[in-house]
């Protein structure tokens, strides 16, 4: 997989005039999961600082019970206090993580910061065991940095 190959669309497509920002996203979303083979389920969750819960945003894949995950519960839920990276290379070796579905297999989640506050994350799924390696961290990082720019 060659993430730079993939770039110039990720901006293209969050720079779509008279788009709006969840449309972006979800076609985002969509252009991941069809460009990455092992990205099964792509999908954003936004940050209520107030509730201290996450809820569900744009995504494609399977439909999840998840819409509202309170922080520190699942993978997800410990990036939002974290702040930090989370790749769960096999999801059964995890004690605090929230079952989507059996078909998943591992997880990657990365924070998307607006103006050095974590405001959500993106979170992928895949369907085999530890797909995910450095270049997708760094690559999803870029991907993140751009939804940014839209806030
Ligand atoms: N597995 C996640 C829950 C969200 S779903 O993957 C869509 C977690 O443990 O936080």
């Amino acid at each position: 997989m060659n993430f730079e190959n993939l770039k110039p669309q990720v901006i293209s497509i969050l720079s779509e005039e008279h788009v709006e920002r969840d449309v972006k996203l979800k076609n985002l979303c969509q252009f991941l999961s069809d460009n990455v083979d092992y990205y099964n389920w792509v999908g954003f969750y936004f940050a209520n600082q107030d509730n201290r819960t996450l809820h569900l945003g744009p995504y494609v894949g399977a439909e999840t019970d998840h819409t509202v995950i309170p922080f520190g519960k699942g993978i997800c839920g410990q990036v939002a206090e974290s702040n930090a990276n989370f790749v769960v290379p096999d999801v059964s070796a995890q004690d605090n993580y929230i079952a989507c579905s059996f078909t998943v297999k591992s997880e990657i989640v990365v924070p998307l910061f607006v103006d050095g506050v974590n405001i959500g994350q993106i979170d992928i799924d895949s369907h085999v065991i530890d797909p995910f390696t450095e270049a997708d961290e760094r690559f999803l990082e870029f991907v993140n940095e751009q939804v940014a720019k839209l806030f």
